[in-house]
């Protein structure tokens, strides 16, 4: 039966086990397939056709392993990529995009801040979701240069990773942001040192939940929820396994393995 089959999720790496764990929360009966494909990371700097590719090598993996529905935990080849895969696969595909919408809407003080890759910032796809939501809103962007491949070694408590997020947020901070949106998968696991930064007067917001919840949304819509199982957890890395193991270890039937892809 199809709506046994496992919910693929891939990632340039470690960072979107931050959306794989609301997934996981959310649909406890669901098995999963992880690939980070740290080998190749940080796509934030590639090319579009350089990230479709490596996008379209993860789906077309993970649709050999028979995954039902594939999450692309990913903004920069969600941005990227994710027309190209849905033109292009039969099956459905969910998207994490920068959280701008509720940002804009919701700010007070009229200025918001947006933390994501190059790739993220400079993609049609959020330049076009920008334009719509954040008319009249002072939106101070800033590429997060050098964090992805800090996160990947674990290196996150470290003063090298302080010094580039105060580099980073200290010019929101003084254009008066109160919403600051992190529009990278990896930057949730950055959330207690970027709070050190910004104190208790900006919202901290990443998209994790919300896409948690459109998957439910569309394996619902489709039949496809799985609702009788003892969920498992397949989590597959192209490079070093420890900050993968870091991140589950206290998460029940996960199996961490090295994989080449
Ligand atoms: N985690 C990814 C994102 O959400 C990509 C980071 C990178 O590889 O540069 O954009």
């Amino acid at each position: 039966m199809k709506s046994n089959k496992a919910i693929g999720v891939f990632d340039s790496g470690i960072g979107g086990l931050s959306i794989w764990k609301e997934i996981i929360n959310l649909l406890p009966y669901e098995d999963t397939i992880y690939l980070a494909d740290s080998k190749n990371a940080p796509y934030g700097q590639k090319s579009k056709q350089e990230i479709i590719d490596l996008s379209v090598k993860n789906t077309e993996l993970l649709l050999d392993k028979g995954c039902k529905i594939i999450v692309v935990a990913c903004n920069t080849a969600t941005t990227n990529a994710i027309d190209y895969l849905r033109e292009n696969y039969d099956v459905p595909f969910i998207g994490i995009e920068p959280a701008i919408k509720p940002a804009a809407l919701q700010t007070k003080t009229n200025a918001i801040g947006i933390l994501a890759t190059q790739g993220t910032l400079t993609s049609e796809l959020f330049h076009s979701t920008s334009n719509k939501f954040t008319e009249g809103v002072n939106v101070i962007e800033q590429v997060g240069e050098g964090l992805v491949p800090l996160i990947e070694k674990g290196e996150i408590d470290t003063q090298e990773i302080k010094n580039l997020l105060y580099k980073y947020l200290k010019p929101m901070l003084d254009e008066n942001i109160d919403y600051l949106v992190l529009g990278c998968s990896h930057y949730p696991f950055l959330i207690p040192q970027i709070r050190e930064i910004v104190g208790h007067k900006v919202t901290i917001i990443d998209s994790g939940e919300a896409v948690a919840k459109q998957t439910n949304t569309i394996l619902k819509d489709d039949n496809l929820l799985n609702s009788t199982n003892n969920s498992k957890h397949l989590l597959y890395s192209n490079a070093d396994l420890n900050s993968m193991i870091r991140i589950v270890s206290s998460i029940k039937n996960c199996t961490v393995k090295t994989l080449d892809f």
